[in-house]
């Protein structure tokens, strides 16, 4: 079965936002495929992070898909500003709002691809019904909140769980790893299914955000042949 090749999706958690034009200029010559934009509300995460001037921010910056990951309470309330703002991607955690597949539909019927973001302690269940309406799973490998964090060894075993259930339902989502991937885990996460991956630490933390960026990518053609 041919591979769709690995997808890079940095993290601008990670970035330095004082010199963020400087950073996507170098993560877009490193190939990067999308930019990650970590929405955080200090209520359903212990963080605060931004919103929508970020996201403002980073459409006048860049052509590449805002893949954009709400970690907020009632995350309904963004779609149609978010998509306004140029948002491609509008994943949230199912846990943060009631009707789940209402609000799939709505992200869908704003022109945006509606994800998923399965915490470390979500079962696949959360997904099980709705998977007809699911452009992405986002698989999270470690508890959200913060960059730097260490991959979970188990998320291994449930992208590989998720991609079985993908696949046997004929779906073409999106499967995305978020959390602690560095070109140590990338390979196992690529080897059992996943195809696109957020990195914050391991591309901004690194001396050249552009070599990072292929490293990553290499990991994955590295863990395809072995
Ligand atoms: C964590 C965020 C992740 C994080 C990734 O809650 O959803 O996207 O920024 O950062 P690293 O790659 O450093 O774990
Ligand atoms: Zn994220």
């Amino acid at each position: 079965m041919t591979r769709r090749p690995a997808r890079i999706a940095p993290s601008v958690l990670s970035a330095d936002l004082g010199h963020l034009a400087e950073q996507i200029k170098e993560l877009e010559a490193g190939g990067a495929d999308w930019v990650h934009i970590d929405v955080m509300d200090g209520n359903f995460v212990p963080n605060l992070t931004f919103g929508a001037p970020l996201i403002k921010a980073l459409r006048k910056l860049t052509e590449l898909p805002l893949d954009v990951h709400l970690m907020v309470q009632r995350p309904e309330q963004y779609i149609a500003e978010y998509a306004a703002l140029g948002a491609n991607v509008f994943t949230f955690h199912p846990e943060a709002t009631i009707h789940v597949q209402r609000q799939l539909a709505a992200i869908r019927d704003a022109g945006m691809q509606a994800g998923l973001a399965l915490n470390p302690a979500t079962p696949l269940s959360a997904i099980e019904e709705v998977i007809p309406d699911l452009d992405l799973v986002l698989v999270m490998s470690v508890s959200p909140g913060f960059g730097g964090q260490s991959y979970i060894p188990s998320a291994t075993g449930k992208i590989a769980r998720i991609r079985r259930l993908l696949d046997e339902a004929g779906s073409s989502a999106v499967l995305e790893v978020d959390g602690g991937v560095t070109v140590k885990t990338i390979g196992a996460a690529y080897r059992a299914g996943a195809d696109t991956f957020v990195a914050g630490t391991a591309v901004f933390g690194a001396a050249r955000i552009d070599g990072a960026i292929r490293l990553l990518k290499a990991s994955c053609s590295d863990a395809a042949i072995a």
